[in-house]
């Protein structure tokens, strides 16, 4: 999705942008585009495609210490040059990068075009920097900005940059993240803290409907309006290092191998040997307010969805309490049932999902009762939910969700059993969980560790455009996650399927060219899961299972997990499934960390 990255200071503005944009390339975009101003005039490029084709242009050489850029995926007009950010006024005096869609641009543009603008790009946001050239009365740039605000109806983040104005930035937040990054007299704002971390660990995230003066030596905030705000600034906890890709060839990969430390960090501090519980000090709630729970609503977008199926089919089991998950995107626009005595959960990697982010807000505009389990400490979500668990995960890059999935699975597990501790789990399977995450991490490192097994059984997609994903239970839900990740980063077709439900379907289309991956845990529904492997087979599909050693199954491929809890184990059955999808990508040569079509933080409708 678009990043917006920008600098104020002492130092030369361009490198340090073409930098940030370079942080920003793993949120997916189609062009890039950057604005530096120097003694009055602004110079500016922009290009369809990456951040190293807009380099060709060689902004880089651009002298001014005051900029800001942008990295655009396209939501009016298609990826082009001239539809790319920064959008000029007719003058070339102002630019402004701009996240987010302009819902009465046009309107807007036809009001402009009255007036004898002539617009030259497709884009929402070209009316912006029109606007705030014809409002410009000579007030401060903030004023004239907010203005230019006050009649737009829609969401931003947005950064303004005026040639006339050396010593000051505009950037303003509605629904669109922008967070604003402390130096040494300068200044950085970037839409994604990924940006900032090599600069500064001391950042301000602004609220929705706030604008931000910036400037070298500080910055103020205040309201649209004009009220003062004021701000506490805040840590990223995240490590510069932590954005390179180290040894590996892609970062999907760097961080499936980080999911064992991943893991112990989530648990970290979290797991009570003496009561044989857990303790989940961020979803501040009394023990009293938690039995008053009848009902768990887990709401998420794509493998934060998932996730949050597998989260709700643990708690439904250790907790007894009915919980099911459902796509956030879907659940905003229904107009659902809010119920007093359900608690609501919102799960995110990012923090930023537009689709999540409004469920959460239709919920508590409803009276309801919502925590958040997310990655970005600060993000929108988490501050939007004000209690919730954060994973400590460490910043994922790739595109698709590996070790967050696993760890937001943890996470949901960890309340899992503070639940049913408080309820009827007993202190024997309490302390039975307990050891069992324990013992998580280093299981997951040993399946890591047999890669080499699942690169070859990743062998048997050759040829193949077609896969089916099945399994029961929770093992549903592993499914779902292994045909997502596979289509994602391998383009192959895959379909996930409840095991039980095969043969009222998709039976007819089993043979011998498409693969059935079966999530097949030794547990009470073994049998059964058998007998849809036998189903399979008869058909000349072949089948590879990711199972729990003991008696091998007939199948043509498999993989064994080692067992933990039955309750537990689709935790680590998920592990191989992620190799699984990374190897087929691999094979089939696609780019694994940016998947065509697709970001990582859809902050759109
Ligand atoms: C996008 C990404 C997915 C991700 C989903 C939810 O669609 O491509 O990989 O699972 O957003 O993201 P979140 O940050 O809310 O977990």
């Amino acid at each position: 999705m678009c990043g917006i990255v920008g600098y104020i200071g002492k130092r030369q503005a361009a490198p340090i942008l073409i930098e940030g944009l370079h942080r920003l390339e793993y949120r997916g975009y189609d062009s890039a585009g950057i604005a530096v101003g120097n003694k009055g005039r602004l110079k500016v490029a922009k290009r369809k495609g990456r951040v190293r084709e807009l380099e060709a242009l060689e902004p880089q050489k651009f002298r001014g210490v005051q900029g800001i850029a942008h990295t655009r995926w396209a939501t009016h007009g298609e990826p082009s040059d001239l539809n790319a950010h920064p959008h000029s006024d007719t003058s070339g005096r102002y630019a402004v990068v701009h996240n987010g869609i302009v819902e009465n641009a046009a309107a807007l543009k036809a009001q402009l075009g009255q007036r004898g603008v002539v617009f030259r790009s497709e884009t929402d946001t070209e009316v912006l920097a029109h606007l705030i050239a014809l409002l410009d009365d000579g007030s401060p740039l903030e004023t004239v900005v907010a203005e230019a605000l006050r009649r737009v109806v829609g969401a931003y983040g947005l950064a303004v940059i005026d040639a006339e104005r050396p010593d000051t930035l505009v950037v303003a937040r509605n629904g669109s993240p922008i967070v604003l990054g402390i130096g040494d007299k300068e200044m950085f704002f970037a839409s994604d803290p990924a940006a900032l971390v090599r600069h500064t660990a001391s950042v301000v995230h602004l609220d929705d409907g706030e604008i931000a003066t910036v400037r070298a030596d500080g910055y103020e905030t205040r309201t649209l309006d004009g009220a003062a705000t004021i701000k506490t600034p805040s840590t990223i906890p995240w490590k510069d290092e932590a954005f390179d890709k180290g040894q590996f060839t892609h970062f999907m990969r760097k961080e499936i191998g980080e999911q064992a430390d991943a893991v112990r960090r989530t648990l970290s501090g979290r797991l009570d040997t003496r009561f044989h519980t857990t303790h989940l000090g961020g979803i501040e709630l009394e023990a009293r307010d938690l039995l008053d729970i009848r009902r768990v609503k887990i709401l998420g977008c794509g493998a934060a969805y998932l996730s949050g199926r597998v989260g709700a089919h643990l708690i439904e089991q250790l907790a007894r309490i009915p919980a099911d998950a459902e796509p956030a995107s879907e659940f905003r626009y229904r107009n659902a049932v809010i119920e007093r005595d359900t608690l609501y959960i919102a799960v995110s990697q990012s923090g930023e999902t537009f689709d999540t982010l409004a469920a959460v807000q239709e919920i508590k505009r409803k009276g309801g009762r919502i925590m958040g389990v997310v990655n970005v400490v600060g993000s929108t979500i988490a501050r939007e939910c004000g209690r919730g668990v954060y994973l400590h995960a460490g910043p994922e890059v790739a595109v698709v969700s590996t070790k967050t999935f696993t760890c937001t699975a943890v996470a949901l597990a960890l309340l899992a059993i503070h639940l049913g501790r408080l309820r009827d789990l007993s202190v024997a399977n309490g302390a039975r969980l307990v050891a069992a995450l324990q013992a998580l991490p280093d299981r997951i490192a040993g399946i890591l560790e047999r890669e080499p097994e699942i690169a070859k059984l990743a062998g048997r997609f050759q040829g193949v455009e077609h896969a089916f994903y099945v399994g029961r239970a929770a093992g549903h839900a592993i499914a779902s996650e292994g045909a997502l990740k596979l289509k994602e980063i391998s383009y192959l077709h895959a379909e996930a399927y409840p095991a039980s439900e095969l043969k009222h379907g998709p039976l007819a289309l089993i043979e011998p060219g498409t693969p059935t991956v079966i999530v097949l845990p030794r547990d009470d529904l073994y049998s059964k899961s058998l007998s849809t492997v036998e189903e399979i087979r008869a058909r000349g599909g072949p089948v590879i299972a990711i199972t729990h050693p003991g008696e091998r199954p007939a199948v043509d491929g498999l993989f064994e997990v080692p067992a933990l809890e039955p309750e537990l184990d689709p935790l680590l059955l998920n592990i191989p499934l992620q190799l699984l999808a990374y190897h087929v990508a691999l094979q089939r040569g696609t780019d694994i960390d940016q998947p065509r079509n697709l970001a990582k933080s859809v902050t759109v409708e």
